[in-house]
């Protein structure tokens, strides 16, 4: 597979009280043509990832608002799988060009979130958990990735309270570098652990905030990216599914589907975990950055700790993650991270991410999660020389 990276666009992450879901999106779409530079009436397809606008807003078609934007009438889809809606967008957008039907799609994800209450948001949230068994029972979102960071400290008490706060204050660095983030302020371990408890033993600097945000991107064929000098290229891309509701889970200390998600990519790329020079991880809330690393095959299952007690995961380290700030400091705006990880991914690859540039990257990953694990897609970009 090898799909063309031709533009990418995204607005600033955080509390946009300044501008509506629309203009948003509009404001993300618009960067990626401009970088792209293309022609709206280039655009053969859109796809838009968003979960929560239907509750949030009160508007769906979410698809006819992404058309209706850049004035155009091509075909056009929302995309919905939870937190993992904006990958999800990609990989149909990546489908339309192998399928022969595209040749150029601009795929989207946005969010408003911050427009409502904190409790009508951990609602909406929650319709990625399962509503029977846990949101009618009262989990929350915190609440889940809290049961799942007991039983996976209980199992590895290798991963220590310490290094668990070192994901936040690892992201909080990178953020303080990355100008799109909601935060952009370094913290430390006492900030983490001396933070308000949300779901025990996750504090708030252990959980991903509420954010409004869009991200862009535009994709082409590979001969169209190689007519229009594209520097980068998706090569591989791996989707993978499990169980909604964790009672019925195999495991509670990993999170099978981005292990699956991450072998079906390496495979579609001929790459092994030991080719990846950097990777954008779901970190939701700290544990499911470990789950995550160790999903990717950066380290055995149990062992993810490990690539915390010396800076390896930092932008100048081993194997970078989540340069970008990650989910916990760049903010989480659910429809549009997946898109924003693929933009982070684009940026370290064309050498412009200032301030934290990972030295010769040539092949970065993106992961990216819907809810407790029930979905998860992995992508694999690489530089074109
Ligand atoms: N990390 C760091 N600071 C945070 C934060 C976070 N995750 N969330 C909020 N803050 C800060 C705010 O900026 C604010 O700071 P200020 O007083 O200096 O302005 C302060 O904490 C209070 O913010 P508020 O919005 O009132 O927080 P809240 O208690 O309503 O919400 C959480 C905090 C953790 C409950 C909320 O961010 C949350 O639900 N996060 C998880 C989202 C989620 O589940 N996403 C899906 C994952 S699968």
């Amino acid at each position: 597979m090898n799909i063309g990276v031709l533009g990418i666009g995204i607005t600033k992450f955080g509390e946009r009280w300044d501008q509506g879901l629309r203009e948003l999106l509009l404001d993300a779409q618009m960067k990626a043509l401009k970088d792209a530079k293309i022609s709206v009436e280039q655009i053969d397809a859109l796809y838009t990832g968003n979960m929560g606008a239907g509750q949030l807003s009160g508007q769906l078609h979410i698809g006819a608002m992404a058309t209706e934007n850049l004035n155009i009438d091509k075909p056009s889809i929302r995309v919905e799988g939870a937190c993992a809606s904006g990958s999800l967008a990609l990989r149909q957008g990546i489908q339309a060009i192998e399928s022969g039907e595209a040749e150029i799609v601009l795929v989207s994800g946005v969010e408003k979130m911050t427009d409502v209450s904190t409790e009508q948001v951990t609602t909406m949230l929650m319709g990625a958990g399962d509503e029977e068994l846990e949101g009618f029972n009262g989990l929350t979102f915190p609440g889940l990735y809290a049961l799942l960071a007991k039983a996976y400290m209980t199992k590895y008490p290798k991963l220590t309270r310490d290094l668990l706060a070192e994901v936040s204050v690892k992201n909080h660095f990178h953020g303080a570098r990355n100008e799109y983030c909601q935060f952009r302020k370094e913290i430390n371990i006492d900030t983490v652990k001396k933070s308000t408890m949300v779901a025990d033993p996750l504090t708030l600097f252990d959980c991903s905030p509420i954010t409004d945000g869009a991200a862009s991107i535009i994709l082409a064929s590979e001969k169209k990216a190689k007519e229009l000098g594209a520097k980068v290229a998706i090569i591989g891309s791996g989707l993978a599914t499990d169980t909604l509701s964790l009672a019925r889970r195999s495991t509670l200390t990993a999170i099978p589907a981005g292990k699956k998600a991450a072998e079906a990519a390496y495979k579609q790329a001929g790459i092994t975990a030991k080719d990846v020079d950097f990777a954008e991880v779901h970190d939701c809330f700290t544990i499911a950055e470990i789950m995550a690393v160790e999903a990717l095959g950066f380290a055995k299952e149990g062992e993810g700790y490990k690539l915390y007690e010396n800076k390896d995961t930092y932008f100048m380290g081993r194997i970078p993650i989540n340069t970008s700030g990650g989910l916990k400091a760049c903010g989480h705006p659910v429809g549009a991270t997946g898109i924003k990880q693929a933009i982070e991914a684009t940026m370290q690859l064309r050498g412009e991410a200032e301030g934290r540039q990972v030295k010769n990257a040539k092949i970065g990953v993106t992961h990216n999660v819907g809810g407790s694990g029930g979905t998860a897609c992995v992508h694999v970009f690489k530089k074109v020389k």
